[in-house]
Protein backbone atom coordinates (compact mmCIF):
# COMPACT_ATOMS: atom_id res chain seq x y z
CA UNK A 1 0.00 0.00 0.00
CA UNK A 2 1.57 3.40 -0.80
CA UNK A 3 0.11 6.47 0.98
CA UNK A 4 0.60 9.71 -0.43
CA UNK A 5 1.42 13.29 1.78
CA UNK A 6 1.93 16.11 0.46
CA UNK A 7 5.59 17.66 0.07
CA UNK A 8 4.22 21.03 -1.57
CA UNK A 9 5.46 24.15 0.26
CA UNK A 10 1.52 25.17 0.74
CA UNK A 11 0.18 21.96 1.93
CA UNK A 12 3.23 21.88 4.33
CA UNK A 13 2.79 25.40 5.67
CA UNK A 14 -1.07 23.77 6.37
CA UNK A 15 0.87 21.10 8.62
CA UNK A 16 1.87 18.50 6.05
CA UNK A 17 5.03 17.49 7.36
CA UNK A 18 3.08 16.44 10.84
CA UNK A 19 0.67 14.46 9.09
CA UNK A 20 3.43 12.48 7.30
CA UNK A 21 5.05 11.90 10.65
CA UNK A 22 1.85 10.79 12.07
CA UNK A 23 1.74 8.07 8.89
CA UNK A 24 5.28 6.88 9.64
CA UNK A 25 4.44 6.43 13.23
CA UNK A 26 1.36 4.58 12.36
CA UNK A 27 2.67 2.30 9.83
CA UNK A 28 5.32 1.18 12.27
CA UNK A 29 3.16 0.66 15.74
CA UNK A 30 0.47 -1.43 13.19
CA UNK A 31 3.52 -3.57 11.08
CA UNK A 32 1.97 -2.02 7.75
CA UNK A 33 3.36 -3.33 4.71
CA UNK A 34 3.08 0.24 3.58
CA UNK A 35 5.19 3.30 1.92
CA UNK A 36 4.90 6.72 2.25
CA UNK A 37 5.05 9.24 -0.82
CA UNK A 38 5.85 12.44 -0.53
CA UNK A 39 3.78 14.01 -4.03
CA UNK A 40 3.18 17.56 -5.22
CA UNK A 41 -0.11 18.88 -4.74
CA UNK A 42 -3.32 18.12 -6.61
CA UNK A 43 -4.06 22.43 -6.27
CA UNK A 44 -6.74 21.71 -4.13
CA UNK A 45 -5.75 24.26 -1.53
CA UNK A 46 -8.27 23.88 1.02
CA UNK A 47 -8.33 20.19 1.22
CA UNK A 48 -4.62 20.55 2.24
CA UNK A 49 -2.75 18.18 4.11
CA UNK A 50 -4.63 16.02 1.52
CA UNK A 51 -3.96 12.31 2.07
CA UNK A 52 -4.37 9.71 -0.39
CA UNK A 53 -4.47 5.87 -0.09
CA UNK A 54 -3.96 3.67 -3.19
CA UNK A 55 -6.45 1.02 -3.20
CA UNK A 56 -7.19 -1.60 -6.18
CA UNK A 57 -10.00 0.87 -7.12
CA UNK A 58 -7.80 4.30 -7.41
CA UNK A 59 -6.85 6.70 -5.05
CA UNK A 60 -8.77 7.68 -2.43
CA UNK A 61 -8.68 11.10 -0.70
CA UNK A 62 -9.01 12.41 2.42
CA UNK A 63 -8.63 16.28 3.85
CA UNK A 64 -7.74 18.42 5.81
CA UNK A 65 -5.75 15.87 7.47
CA UNK A 66 -4.33 16.35 11.19
CA UNK A 67 -1.99 14.20 12.77
CA UNK A 68 -4.78 13.27 14.57
CA UNK A 69 -6.87 12.07 11.56
CA UNK A 70 -4.39 9.27 10.20
CA UNK A 71 -5.56 6.17 12.81
CA UNK A 72 -9.29 6.32 11.87
CA UNK A 73 -8.47 6.61 8.09
CA UNK A 74 -6.40 3.47 8.54
CA UNK A 75 -9.15 2.05 10.44
CA UNK A 76 -11.51 2.92 7.11
CA UNK A 77 -13.47 5.10 9.52
CA UNK A 78 -12.46 8.45 8.85
CA UNK A 79 -14.54 11.42 8.80
CA UNK A 80 -12.56 13.16 6.30
CA UNK A 81 -12.96 10.86 3.17
CA UNK A 82 -13.65 12.40 0.06
CA UNK A 83 -13.31 9.68 -2.35
CA UNK A 84 -11.56 8.96 -5.12
CA UNK A 85 -9.47 12.40 -5.53
CA UNK A 86 -9.95 12.37 -9.15
CA UNK A 87 -13.91 12.60 -8.48
CA UNK A 88 -13.91 15.67 -6.61
CA UNK A 89 -15.68 18.08 -8.58
CA UNK A 90 -13.23 20.85 -8.75
CA UNK A 91 -10.64 18.10 -9.70
CA UNK A 92 -12.54 16.01 -12.19
CA UNK A 93 -13.40 19.21 -14.45
CA UNK A 94 -10.33 20.23 -15.03
CA UNK A 95 -7.86 19.54 -18.39
CA UNK A 96 -4.67 18.64 -16.75
CA UNK A 97 -2.08 18.32 -19.66
CA UNK A 98 0.55 20.91 -18.05
CA UNK A 99 0.45 19.75 -14.46
CA UNK A 100 -1.03 15.91 -15.73
CA UNK A 101 1.37 14.47 -13.23
CA UNK A 102 1.95 16.71 -10.17
CA UNK A 103 -0.03 15.55 -7.30
CA UNK A 104 -0.02 11.90 -9.39
CA UNK A 105 4.35 11.16 -8.94
CA UNK A 106 7.09 11.18 -6.88
CA UNK A 107 8.40 14.49 -7.89
CA UNK A 108 11.93 13.06 -7.85
CA UNK A 109 11.35 9.76 -9.37
CA UNK A 110 12.85 9.85 -12.76
CA UNK A 111 11.42 5.93 -13.61
CA UNK A 112 8.20 6.87 -12.45
CA UNK A 113 8.55 10.52 -14.10
CA UNK A 114 8.96 7.99 -17.08
CA UNK A 115 5.73 5.53 -16.23
CA UNK A 116 3.83 8.62 -16.75
CA UNK A 117 4.46 10.00 -19.83
CA UNK A 118 7.62 11.88 -19.46
CA UNK A 119 10.24 11.90 -21.72
CA UNK A 120 8.28 10.80 -24.91
CA UNK A 121 7.96 14.80 -25.46
CA UNK A 122 12.01 14.69 -25.58
CA UNK A 123 12.19 12.10 -27.49
CA UNK A 124 10.22 12.73 -29.95
CA UNK A 125 11.58 16.43 -30.31
CA UNK A 126 15.06 14.43 -31.20
CA UNK A 127 13.58 12.59 -33.86
CA UNK A 128 12.31 15.89 -35.34
CA UNK A 129 14.46 18.34 -38.16
CA UNK A 130 15.24 21.90 -36.37
CA UNK A 131 12.54 23.28 -38.58
CA UNK A 132 9.68 20.49 -37.21
CA UNK A 133 10.53 21.30 -33.67
CA UNK A 134 10.28 25.20 -33.98
CA UNK A 135 7.15 24.37 -36.39
CA UNK A 136 5.70 21.63 -33.83
CA UNK A 137 5.54 24.95 -30.84
CA UNK A 138 4.34 27.63 -33.23
CA UNK A 139 1.61 25.57 -34.68
CA UNK A 140 0.49 24.49 -31.30
CA UNK A 141 -0.16 28.23 -30.72
CA UNK A 142 1.32 28.22 -27.33
CA UNK A 143 2.23 31.54 -26.11
CA UNK A 144 3.93 33.23 -23.14
CA UNK A 145 2.67 32.43 -19.85
CA UNK A 146 4.58 34.63 -17.93
CA UNK A 147 2.21 37.57 -18.74
CA UNK A 148 2.54 38.66 -22.11
CA UNK A 149 1.29 36.29 -24.19
CA UNK A 150 4.21 36.82 -26.86
CA UNK A 151 4.37 33.60 -29.35
CA UNK A 152 6.53 31.26 -28.15
CA UNK A 153 7.36 30.05 -31.67
CA UNK A 154 8.04 32.98 -32.97
CA UNK A 155 10.82 33.51 -29.77
CA UNK A 156 12.27 30.29 -30.55
CA UNK A 157 12.85 30.68 -34.18
CA UNK A 158 14.10 34.42 -34.05
CA UNK A 159 16.87 32.65 -31.22
CA UNK A 160 17.73 29.60 -33.48
CA UNK A 161 17.88 31.96 -36.66
CA UNK A 162 20.74 33.93 -34.66
CA UNK A 163 24.02 32.83 -35.34
CA UNK A 164 25.99 32.92 -32.12
CA UNK A 165 28.57 30.61 -30.60
CA UNK A 166 26.78 30.29 -26.98
CA UNK A 167 23.22 30.56 -26.75
CA UNK A 168 21.11 30.65 -23.68
CA UNK A 169 17.53 29.24 -22.27
CA UNK A 170 16.46 30.70 -19.16
CA UNK A 171 13.56 30.05 -17.24
CA UNK A 172 11.59 32.63 -15.66
CA UNK A 173 10.48 31.40 -12.38
CA UNK A 174 10.59 34.77 -10.34
CA UNK A 175 6.36 34.53 -10.20
CA UNK A 176 6.35 37.53 -8.37
CA UNK A 177 2.27 38.13 -9.14
CA UNK A 178 0.46 38.71 -6.48
CA UNK A 179 -2.02 35.42 -5.96
CA UNK A 180 0.35 33.18 -8.57
CA UNK A 181 1.62 29.87 -7.63
CA UNK A 182 1.37 27.52 -9.88
CA UNK A 183 5.51 28.00 -10.97
CA UNK A 184 6.24 26.69 -7.41
CA UNK A 185 3.27 24.15 -8.21
CA UNK A 186 5.01 22.44 -11.19
CA UNK A 187 8.51 22.99 -9.85
CA UNK A 188 7.97 21.39 -6.44
CA UNK A 189 5.49 18.66 -8.11
CA UNK A 190 7.20 17.65 -11.48
CA UNK A 191 10.75 18.74 -11.52
CA UNK A 192 11.49 16.60 -14.74
CA UNK A 193 8.59 18.31 -16.43
CA UNK A 194 10.61 21.83 -16.53
CA UNK A 195 13.70 20.22 -17.12
CA UNK A 196 12.28 17.80 -20.39
CA UNK A 197 11.13 21.47 -21.60
CA UNK A 198 14.04 23.53 -21.32
CA UNK A 199 16.33 20.44 -22.61
CA UNK A 200 13.52 20.26 -26.03
CA UNK A 201 14.07 24.23 -25.98
CA UNK A 202 17.66 23.87 -25.98
CA UNK A 203 17.62 21.28 -28.47
CA UNK A 204 15.22 23.81 -30.70
CA UNK A 205 17.14 26.63 -30.79
CA UNK A 206 21.08 25.17 -30.33
CA UNK A 207 21.52 26.48 -26.58
CA UNK A 208 23.60 23.85 -24.73
CA UNK A 209 23.07 25.61 -20.99
CA UNK A 210 19.88 26.63 -19.02
CA UNK A 211 19.49 28.75 -15.86
CA UNK A 212 16.34 28.37 -14.10
CA UNK A 213 15.91 31.68 -11.47
CA UNK A 214 13.83 31.38 -8.98
CA UNK A 215 12.83 33.69 -6.14
CA UNK A 216 14.42 33.67 -2.69
CA UNK A 217 11.11 32.87 -1.60
CA UNK A 218 11.12 29.79 -3.11
CA UNK A 219 13.44 27.41 -1.24
CA UNK A 220 11.41 24.03 -1.20
CA UNK A 221 11.29 24.26 -5.03
CA UNK A 222 14.90 25.19 -5.00
CA UNK A 223 15.84 22.50 -3.08
CA UNK A 224 13.81 20.11 -5.40
CA UNK A 225 14.61 21.79 -8.41
CA UNK A 226 18.12 21.55 -7.58
CA UNK A 227 18.13 17.46 -6.68
CA UNK A 228 16.29 17.06 -10.59
CA UNK A 229 18.61 18.44 -12.49
CA UNK A 230 21.44 16.17 -10.46
CA UNK A 231 19.31 13.26 -10.78
CA UNK A 232 18.78 13.90 -14.91
CA UNK A 233 22.44 14.47 -15.18
CA UNK A 234 23.52 11.42 -13.09
CA UNK A 235 20.98 9.43 -15.42
CA UNK A 236 22.36 10.77 -19.16
CA UNK A 237 19.25 13.20 -19.49
CA UNK A 238 21.34 16.20 -19.10
CA UNK A 239 24.77 16.64 -20.15
CA UNK A 240 27.23 16.41 -22.73
CA UNK A 241 24.36 14.24 -24.76
CA UNK A 242 20.62 14.72 -23.68
CA UNK A 243 19.69 11.11 -23.29
CA UNK A 244 22.68 9.87 -24.38
CA UNK A 245 21.68 10.76 -28.07
CA UNK A 246 21.35 14.64 -28.56
CA UNK A 247 23.78 17.34 -28.49
CA UNK A 248 25.00 18.94 -25.14
CA UNK A 249 22.95 20.26 -22.53
CA UNK A 250 23.03 21.36 -18.75
CA UNK A 251 21.50 23.28 -16.40
CA UNK A 252 21.48 24.89 -13.12
CA UNK A 253 19.48 27.15 -10.73
CA UNK A 254 20.12 30.78 -9.96
CA UNK A 255 18.69 32.15 -6.97
CA UNK A 256 16.66 35.50 -7.16
CA UNK A 257 17.06 38.55 -4.10
CA UNK A 258 13.79 39.04 -3.84
CA UNK A 259 12.49 42.23 -6.42
CA UNK A 260 9.23 42.49 -8.27
CA UNK A 261 11.27 43.85 -10.96
CA UNK A 262 13.45 41.00 -11.33
CA UNK A 263 10.80 39.10 -13.29
CA UNK A 264 11.18 41.17 -15.89
CA UNK A 265 13.31 39.60 -18.36
CA UNK A 266 15.72 42.13 -18.97
CA UNK A 267 16.44 43.39 -15.35
CA UNK A 268 16.46 38.73 -14.45
CA UNK A 269 19.01 38.80 -16.76
CA UNK A 270 21.36 41.54 -15.25
CA UNK A 271 20.68 39.88 -12.15
CA UNK A 272 21.62 35.99 -13.44
CA UNK A 273 24.70 38.23 -14.62
CA UNK A 274 25.73 39.63 -11.00
CA UNK A 275 24.15 43.09 -11.56
CA UNK A 276 21.44 44.74 -10.18
CA UNK A 277 18.03 44.41 -11.28
CA UNK A 278 17.67 47.44 -13.03
CA UNK A 279 15.23 47.06 -16.70
CA UNK A 280 17.01 47.47 -20.00
CA UNK A 281 15.95 49.18 -22.60
CA UNK A 282 14.98 47.43 -26.12
CA UNK A 283 16.26 46.60 -28.17
CA UNK A 284 18.59 44.62 -28.62
CA UNK A 285 15.59 41.96 -27.76
CA UNK A 286 17.06 39.09 -25.48
CA UNK A 287 16.80 36.91 -27.87
CA UNK A 288 19.41 38.23 -29.91
CA UNK A 289 21.11 39.75 -27.59
CA UNK A 290 20.44 38.62 -23.80
CA UNK A 291 22.57 36.51 -21.18
CA UNK A 292 26.09 37.76 -21.50
CA UNK A 293 25.44 39.14 -25.24
CA UNK A 294 23.99 36.03 -26.52
CA UNK A 295 21.19 34.95 -28.05
CA UNK A 296 18.42 34.01 -25.63
CA UNK A 297 15.31 32.20 -24.66
CA UNK A 298 13.75 33.70 -21.83
CA UNK A 299 10.63 31.91 -20.84
CA UNK A 300 8.20 31.28 -18.00
CA UNK A 301 8.06 28.20 -16.03
CA UNK A 302 4.70 27.01 -17.70
CA UNK A 303 5.67 27.74 -21.16
CA UNK A 304 8.84 25.71 -21.20
CA UNK A 305 6.69 23.13 -19.39
CA UNK A 306 3.63 22.96 -21.70
CA UNK A 307 6.32 22.34 -24.56
CA UNK A 308 6.80 18.29 -23.36
CA UNK A 309 2.97 17.76 -24.07
CA UNK A 310 3.30 19.33 -27.45
CA UNK A 311 5.60 17.15 -28.73
CA UNK A 312 4.70 14.02 -27.31
CA UNK A 313 0.78 14.80 -28.51
CA UNK A 314 1.44 17.51 -31.48
CA UNK A 315 0.81 20.63 -32.38
CA UNK A 316 -2.67 20.47 -33.53
CA UNK A 317 -3.68 18.28 -29.81
CA UNK A 318 -3.12 21.23 -28.36
CA UNK A 319 -4.15 24.20 -30.59
CA UNK A 320 -7.41 22.09 -30.62
CA UNK A 321 -8.02 23.39 -26.69
CA UNK A 322 -9.24 26.86 -25.98
CA UNK A 323 -10.53 29.86 -28.18
CA UNK A 324 -9.56 32.59 -30.14
CA UNK A 325 -6.00 33.07 -30.33
CA UNK A 326 -5.74 31.58 -26.75
CA UNK A 327 -4.93 28.35 -27.65
CA UNK A 328 -3.90 25.24 -25.26
CA UNK A 329 -4.83 25.37 -21.54
CA UNK A 330 -4.12 27.73 -18.42
CA UNK A 331 -3.22 27.10 -15.00
CA UNK A 332 -5.47 29.46 -13.47
CA UNK A 333 -4.58 30.10 -9.58
CA UNK A 334 -7.37 31.14 -8.07
CA UNK A 335 -6.87 33.46 -4.25
CA UNK A 336 -8.22 36.07 -1.74
CA UNK A 337 -11.68 35.57 -0.48
CA UNK A 338 -13.40 32.22 -2.21
CA UNK A 339 -14.56 29.11 -0.51
CA UNK A 340 -12.06 26.61 -2.93
CA UNK A 341 -8.45 28.35 -3.68
CA UNK A 342 -6.40 26.52 -5.57
CA UNK A 343 -5.00 25.37 -8.88
CA UNK A 344 -7.28 24.72 -11.57
CA UNK A 345 -5.77 23.91 -15.24
CA UNK A 346 -8.89 24.42 -17.95
CA UNK A 347 -8.75 24.72 -21.50
CA UNK A 348 -9.01 28.77 -22.08
CA UNK A 349 -12.45 30.29 -22.75
CA UNK A 350 -14.08 29.31 -19.54
CA UNK A 351 -15.88 33.09 -18.54
CA UNK A 352 -14.57 34.89 -15.28
CA UNK A 353 -18.16 34.23 -13.60
CA UNK A 354 -17.41 30.39 -14.03
CA UNK A 355 -14.05 30.39 -12.29
CA UNK A 356 -15.14 32.83 -9.70
CA UNK A 357 -18.62 30.83 -8.63
CA UNK A 358 -18.49 27.24 -10.06
CA UNK A 359 -15.12 26.81 -9.40
CA UNK A 360 -13.75 28.70 -6.26
CA UNK A 361 -17.64 28.62 -4.60
CA UNK A 362 -17.81 32.67 -4.53
CA UNK A 363 -16.57 34.03 -1.25
CA UNK A 364 -15.51 32.30 1.71
CA UNK A 365 -16.92 35.00 3.80
CA UNK A 366 -20.39 34.18 2.14
CA UNK A 367 -21.00 38.04 1.21
CA UNK A 368 -21.28 39.31 -2.51
CA UNK A 369 -18.25 39.53 -4.45
CA UNK A 370 -17.07 43.46 -5.54
CA UNK A 371 -14.31 42.76 -7.50
CA UNK A 372 -12.06 40.60 -8.94
CA UNK A 373 -8.00 41.40 -9.78
CA UNK A 374 -6.90 39.33 -12.98
CA UNK A 375 -3.33 39.12 -13.83
CA UNK A 376 -1.14 40.37 -10.26
CA UNK A 377 -0.60 44.25 -8.89
CA UNK A 378 -0.38 45.16 -12.84
CA UNK A 379 -4.25 43.44 -13.35
CA UNK A 380 -7.33 45.49 -13.74
CA UNK A 381 -9.92 44.94 -11.19
CA UNK A 382 -13.39 43.00 -13.30
CA UNK A 383 -17.23 43.73 -11.25
CA UNK A 384 -19.53 41.53 -11.57
CA UNK A 385 -20.72 43.25 -14.57
CA UNK A 386 -18.13 42.19 -16.29
CA UNK A 387 -17.70 38.07 -15.57
CA UNK A 388 -19.23 37.02 -18.88
CA UNK A 389 -15.62 37.89 -20.10
CA UNK A 390 -14.17 34.72 -21.59
CA UNK A 391 -10.61 33.68 -20.18
CA UNK A 392 -8.55 34.38 -23.10
CA UNK A 393 -5.67 37.41 -24.25
CA UNK A 394 -7.34 39.19 -26.78
CA UNK A 395 -10.88 38.67 -24.70
CA UNK A 396 -9.33 40.27 -21.42
CA UNK A 397 -7.65 43.02 -23.19
CA UNK A 398 -10.98 43.78 -24.81
CA UNK A 399 -12.67 44.44 -21.51
CA UNK A 400 -10.05 46.29 -20.43
CA UNK A 401 -7.20 43.96 -18.72
CA UNK A 402 -5.16 41.33 -18.65
CA UNK A 403 -4.77 37.65 -18.05
CA UNK A 404 -0.87 37.97 -17.41
CA UNK A 405 0.20 34.93 -15.06
CA UNK A 406 -3.45 33.74 -14.42
CA UNK A 407 -3.67 34.69 -11.18
CA UNK A 408 -7.23 35.56 -9.90
CA UNK A 409 -7.96 37.64 -6.56
CA UNK A 410 -11.61 37.42 -5.22
CA UNK A 411 -12.44 40.58 -2.58
CA UNK A 412 -16.07 40.42 -1.46
CA UNK A 413 -17.98 43.97 -0.33
CA UNK A 414 -16.07 44.94 1.92
CA UNK A 415 -13.16 45.98 0.08
CA UNK A 416 -12.70 49.83 0.02
CA UNK A 417 -11.08 50.24 -4.08
CA UNK A 418 -10.09 53.42 -3.38
CA UNK A 419 -7.54 51.83 -1.10
CA UNK A 420 -6.72 49.15 -3.49
CA UNK A 421 -6.10 51.67 -6.13
CA UNK A 422 -3.45 53.39 -3.69
CA UNK A 423 -1.92 49.84 -2.85
CA UNK A 424 -1.08 49.53 -6.59
CA UNK A 425 1.04 53.26 -6.52
CA UNK A 426 2.39 51.77 -3.45
CA UNK A 427 3.63 48.58 -4.84
CA UNK A 428 5.14 50.46 -8.10
CA UNK A 429 6.71 52.95 -5.81
CA UNK A 430 8.55 50.36 -4.02
CA UNK A 431 9.26 47.93 -6.68
CA UNK A 432 10.16 50.32 -9.00
CA UNK A 433 13.92 50.02 -10.68
CA UNK A 434 14.29 53.69 -10.90
CA UNK A 435 15.22 54.33 -14.20
CA UNK A 436 12.75 55.80 -15.73
CA UNK A 437 10.64 59.10 -14.52
CA UNK A 438 7.08 58.56 -15.05
CA UNK A 439 7.55 55.00 -12.55
CA UNK A 440 9.68 56.11 -10.14
CA UNK A 441 8.19 59.78 -9.76
CA UNK A 442 4.88 59.06 -11.40
CA UNK A 443 4.04 56.24 -8.13
CA UNK A 444 4.86 58.20 -5.74
CA UNK A 445 2.69 60.86 -7.02
CA UNK A 446 0.12 58.27 -7.56
CA UNK A 447 0.10 57.92 -4.15
CA UNK A 448 0.10 61.31 -2.79
CA UNK A 449 -3.00 62.25 -5.19
CA UNK A 450 -5.20 59.33 -4.01
CA UNK A 451 -4.47 60.58 -0.14
CA UNK A 452 -6.07 63.62 -1.27
CA UNK A 453 -9.00 62.25 -3.31
CA UNK A 454 -9.96 60.27 0.01
CA UNK A 455 -9.42 63.55 1.94
CA UNK A 456 -12.17 64.86 -0.41
CA UNK A 457 -10.19 67.50 -2.75
CA UNK A 458 -11.79 67.76 -5.87
CA UNK A 459 -9.20 68.66 -8.24
CA UNK A 460 -7.27 65.26 -7.58
CA UNK A 461 -9.80 63.30 -9.30
CA UNK A 462 -8.05 64.74 -12.99
CA UNK A 463 -4.45 64.71 -11.73
CA UNK A 464 -5.15 61.31 -11.10
CA UNK A 465 -6.13 60.12 -14.57
CA UNK A 466 -3.64 62.32 -16.25
CA UNK A 467 -0.56 60.47 -14.00
CA UNK A 468 -1.89 57.42 -15.45
CA UNK A 469 -1.82 58.36 -18.77
CA UNK A 470 1.67 59.40 -18.26
CA UNK A 471 2.88 56.56 -16.41
CA UNK A 472 1.04 54.41 -19.10
CA UNK A 473 2.74 55.63 -22.13
CA UNK A 474 5.49 57.05 -20.71
CA UNK A 475 7.45 54.24 -18.35
CA UNK A 476 9.80 52.19 -20.00
CA UNK A 477 8.50 48.76 -18.79
CA UNK A 478 5.15 47.24 -18.23
CA UNK A 479 5.80 47.94 -14.20
CA UNK A 480 4.84 51.38 -14.29
CA UNK A 481 3.00 51.25 -17.57
CA UNK A 482 0.43 48.95 -16.67
CA UNK A 483 0.47 50.18 -12.38
CA UNK A 484 -2.61 52.43 -14.15
CA UNK A 485 -4.54 49.22 -14.56
CA UNK A 486 -5.90 48.30 -11.66
CA UNK A 487 -5.91 52.23 -10.58
CA UNK A 488 -8.08 53.24 -13.82
CA UNK A 489 -10.42 49.62 -13.55
CA UNK A 490 -11.06 50.77 -9.75
CA UNK A 491 -11.78 54.08 -10.73
CA UNK A 492 -14.21 53.42 -13.64
CA UNK A 493 -16.05 50.73 -12.41
CA UNK A 494 -16.29 51.82 -8.63
CA UNK A 495 -16.30 55.62 -8.61
CA UNK A 496 -18.59 56.21 -5.65
CA UNK A 497 -15.58 54.40 -3.45
CA UNK A 498 -13.30 57.40 -4.46
CA UNK A 499 -16.49 60.07 -4.15
CA UNK A 500 -15.24 61.23 -0.49
CA UNK A 501 -16.55 64.63 0.47
CA UNK A 502 -14.36 67.06 3.26
CA UNK A 503 -16.69 66.76 5.32
CA UNK A 504 -16.85 62.81 5.34
CA UNK A 505 -13.57 62.81 5.49
CA UNK A 506 -13.19 65.05 8.85
C1 LIG B 1 7.54 44.06 -13.70
C2 LIG B 1 7.46 42.76 -14.42
C3 LIG B 1 7.52 41.57 -13.71
C4 LIG B 1 7.48 40.35 -14.38
N1 LIG B 1 7.52 39.20 -13.65
C5 LIG B 1 7.51 38.00 -14.28
C6 LIG B 1 7.61 36.80 -13.54
O1 LIG B 1 7.69 36.80 -12.31
N2 LIG B 1 7.61 35.63 -14.24
C7 LIG B 1 7.52 35.60 -15.61
O2 LIG B 1 7.55 34.53 -16.19
N3 LIG B 1 7.42 36.72 -16.34
C8 LIG B 1 7.42 37.92 -15.70
N4 LIG B 1 7.36 39.07 -16.45
C9 LIG B 1 7.32 38.95 -17.93
C10 LIG B 1 8.74 38.79 -18.49
O3 LIG B 1 9.29 40.07 -18.72
C11 LIG B 1 8.74 38.03 -19.82
O4 LIG B 1 7.76 38.56 -20.65
C12 LIG B 1 8.50 36.53 -19.66
O5 LIG B 1 9.42 35.96 -18.76
C13 LIG B 1 8.67 35.85 -21.02
O6 LIG B 1 8.33 34.49 -20.90
P1 LIG B 1 7.03 33.91 -21.64
O7 LIG B 1 7.09 34.40 -23.06
O8 LIG B 1 7.16 32.46 -21.52
O9 LIG B 1 5.85 34.47 -20.90
C14 LIG B 1 7.37 40.32 -15.79
C15 LIG B 1 7.30 41.52 -16.51
C16 LIG B 1 7.33 42.72 -15.83
C17 LIG B 1 7.26 43.99 -16.62
S1 LIG C 1 8.70 51.41 -15.55
FE1 LIG C 1 9.54 51.38 -13.48
S2 LIG C 1 10.41 49.34 -13.25
FE2 LIG C 1 10.10 49.70 -15.47
S3 LIG C 1 12.04 50.60 -16.19
FE3 LIG C 1 10.76 52.33 -15.59
S4 LIG C 1 11.36 52.69 -13.44
FE4 LIG C 1 12.08 50.67 -13.96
Amino acid sequence: MRIFVPRDAAARALGADAVAAAVLREIAARGLDATLVRNGSRGMVWLEPLVEIETPQGRTAFGPCAPADIPAILDGQSDKALGPVEAIPFFARQTRLTFARVGLTDPLSLAEYEAHGGLAGLRAALAMTPEERIATVRDSGLRGRGGAGFPTGIKWATVAQAPAPQKYVVCNADEGDSGTFADRMLMEGDPFCLIEGMAICGLSVGATKGYVYIRSEYPDAIAVMEEAIRIARAAGLLGPALLGQGPAFDMEVRVGAGAYVCGEETSLLNSLEGRRGVVRAKPPLPALEGLFGRPTVVNNVLSLAAVPWIMAHGAAAYRDYGLGRSRGTIPLQIAGNVKRGGLCEVAFGLSLGEIVHDIAGGTASGRPVKAVQVGGPLGAYFPPSLFDTPFGYEEFDGAGGLIGHAGIVVFDDSVDMLEQARFAMEFCAVESCGKCTPCRIGAVRGMETIDRIAQGDPEALPLLTDLCETMKLGSLCALGGFTPYPVLSALTHWPEDFARTRRAAA
